[in-house]
């Protein structure tokens, strides 16, 4: 496949930088041009920012799956689409080539559609990192059903709650998952879950692990038994549904600053264009590399970079089941040797943990495949990232710093691999079609450089998300009315004197626990739960591996365990309920917040205490107690 929208220079990319603001319709509408279409749009764009409503290609019809499978199948057939390595490195691999992917896609979508799932449905999946995991993806997409995939981590309850929200009434899941030395029994999970959950009547089950599992007659059945019902009838192909351009593709919850996890939504056609725009340029992908993106495909990362970016572009994208310190921390060094990836993406959190066992996993690995490097999810530190650029791109890969979140798509702020000049701790330059701004705390643009703001974007892009699942209004809450006519990030944001953009974190109180964004008031909602609490407070700290890591400070109202001992019943609560991903790392009993006189805590001295930063707390006099600050000062771990 060739990409003529590719940039292949510093002069293109300004070129292009420029039209795209000029003329931002014209500029999509050229990138838009080389994708299968049933029917072309008849309007590149229509938007406003204060509903907001944003739609792109209008009147456009096309199906995400024709542009991902069918339109190669000609010159691609036998290339291999996904290249899957398991848990085990002693297990066979999977290859599987285009061809392969297009008929398993069909067959599974026939499937859904033998269980009664139509255009629109919501479908959840819960599964391991498995080829049949993105295969399933592909199938709702096909038929047009709208998936939901939620993270192999998370609850009973959490997955109850994303159900709710989107009503699903079918739901994929596997036995169970293999993760380093662990099997996740996420058959038993869902089970749970779905106790409160009387919209799903099916659940369809693949087998992994075979750990023993309930199935419950005529709601559960097994996936390879419904392939089987599938090739009984002779194995109908499976014609893609046609989408409208801003028909919905996917929900994908993720943590805000209040209550719980929103539906983000993203749409078939903008997001098709934007995940595959961002893909090819900045990875700079050629045809026939192998494209090796660690995340999990319960996260946005995934998404976009391991399923609709790289299949789109007819890439090979390798999928991982497992984790990059099992069976040792040279895991991922080994896969990048097997199978001679050539662009590996990652996040600082897993560099991190690397990091610490030394050069010793790493030596003896053969890398020289290794072109460009990609890190995503969190600010990375200057030494994480030396240590990726010497020690794994020895020296030679460039590394793209990729700032953007699951609300925009796709990466919106970085360079492009071997084009942009690159400054260790910076996502650098936005992506042409991108138009972010800086902003002060009264909503005034901050002008010029050398100056620090909160990011906004102020021009739509095709990627962006278009509304919160069942309620629009919490979405023009939550990104569209902090400042006029702006999304708002949420991120803070320094511009150097070149120019270039450095992410400096969130200035909402969501915490980025390796990679994984977590509100403070869902984990203060989770701990408030225990027997005996009686309030909570939660912050961030800088942690070595996990960028940050969460302090709690809770109120008990009777301690009759060993404080230690109800510490640990505490985080077993928060994992319950939200999933270990939200464990506190650190949990201080107090007998009071800080708060002020009208009873909003006031967690800037929260966080100054957890940091450590002790004598700098700053003006303690509006608070209503100044002295509970002096005993959360000496208790503090
Ligand atoms: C943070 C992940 C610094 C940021 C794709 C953002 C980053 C949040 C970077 C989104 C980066 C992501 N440098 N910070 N390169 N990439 N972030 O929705 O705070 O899981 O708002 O999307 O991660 O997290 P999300």
């Amino acid at each position: 496949m060739s990409y003529p929208y590719k940039i292949k220079s510093f002069e293109e990319y300004q070129e292009a930088y420029k039209q795209s603001v000029i003329d931002p319709e014209g500029f999509w509408a050229n990138v838009a041009d080389h994708f299968y279409w049933r029917r072309k749009w008849d309007k590149v764009l229509e938007w406003n920012f204060k509903d907001p409503e944003v739609k792109w290609f209008i009147g456009g019809k096309m199906n995400i799956t024709e542009n991902c499978l069918d339109r190669h199948l000609g010159t691609l057939g036998n290339t291999p689409a996904i290249i899957w390595e398991p848990n085990d490195p002693e297990e066979h691999h999977r290859i599987i080539t285009y061809r392969d992917l297009y008929n398993k896609v069909c067959q599974f979508a026939n499937v859904l559609k033998n269980n009664g799932v139509k255009k629109g449905d919501r479908v959840c999946i819960y599964m391991g990192m498995i080829p049949e995991l993105a295969i399933a993806v592909l199938a709702c997409a096909r038929i047009g059903a709208i998936h939901s995939v939620v993270f192999g981590g998370f609850s009973a309850q959490s997955i109850a709650d994303r159900i709710q929200d989107a009503q699903c009434n079918l739901v994929i899941t596997c036995d169970g998952a293999f993760r380093g030395n662990k099997d996740i029994p996420l058959k038993s999970v869902i089970d749970d879950a779905l106790m409160a959950c009387p919209s799903v009547k099916k659940v369809i089950v693949c087998t992994r692990t075979r750990t023993p599992v309930s199935m419950l007659k005529g709601r559960d059945s097994w996936w390879e038994d419904e392939i089987k019902q599938v090739e009984t009838m002779g194995n109908p192909p499976c014609p893609a549904e046609e989408m409208d351009a801003e028909d919905e593709l996917f929900i994908l919850y993720t943590s805000g600053s209040t209550g719980k996890p929103k539906g983000v939504v993203h749409t078939c056609a903008g997001y098709m264009v934007y995940a595959n725009y961002t893909f090819v340029n900045t990875f700079q992908y050629q045809a026939g590399e192998v494209f090796f993106c660690t995340a999990d495909i319960g996260w946005i990362t995934g998404h976009s970079y391991i399923v609709y970016g790289p299949l789109s572009a007819g890439g090979t994208t390798l999928m991982f089941e497992g984790v990059p310190t099992w069976p040792d921390a040279g895991r991922l060094w080994e896969i990048v040797d097997k199978y001679r990836v050539d662009t590996l993406y990652t996040a600082p959190t897993a560099i991190r943990s690397l990091m610490s066992f030394g050069l010793g996993p790493v030596n003896h690995k053969d890398l020289s495949s290794l072109k460009k490097l990609g890190s995503v999810g969190e600010p990375i530190n200057e030494e994480a990232w030396h240590w990726f650029k010497d020690n794994i791109g020895k020296g030679k890969c460039p590394i793209v710093d990729t700032w953007w979140q699951t609300e925009t798509g796709g990466i919106m702020i970085t360079p492009l691999a071997g084009i942009t000049k690159e400054k260790p701790g910076y996502a650098t330059l936005p992506l042409p079609g991108i138009q972010p701004i800086l902003v002060d705390e009264n909503g005034k643009e901050v002008e010029g450089n050398g100056v620090n703001g909160n990011l906004c974007i102020k021009f739509p892009w095709p990627g962006m998300l278009r509304t919160t699942y069942g309620d629009h209004e919490r979405c023009r809450k939550t990104y569209f009315s902090t400042y006029d006519n702006l999304y708002f990030t949420g991120d803070g944001c320094l511009r150097d004197e070149d120019g270039y953009y450095r992410i400096t974190g969130r200035v909402d109180d969501v915490l980025n626990v390796s990679g994984h964004r977590i509100g403070t008031a869902e984990v203060e909602n989770a701990i408030n739960m225990h027997a005996g609490v009686v309030e909570s407070a939660v912050v961030g700290f800088p942690h070595d591996i996990k960028g940050q890591g969460i302090y709690a400070y809770v109120i008990s109202e009777k301690l009759t365990h060993e404080p230690e001992l109800t510490k640990k019943d505490i985080a077993q609560t928060v994992a319950r309920i939200i999933g270990p991903i939200a464990k506190p790392d650190k949990i201080q009993f107090v007998s009071g917040l800080p708060k002020t006189r009208s009873g909003k805590i006031m967690r800037r001295i929260l966080r100054k205490i957890a940091e450590g930063d002790l004598d700098n707390l700053g003006d303690t006099s509006t608070l209503l107690d100044p002295a509970v600050v002096e005993e959360i000062k000496r208790g503090k771990i």
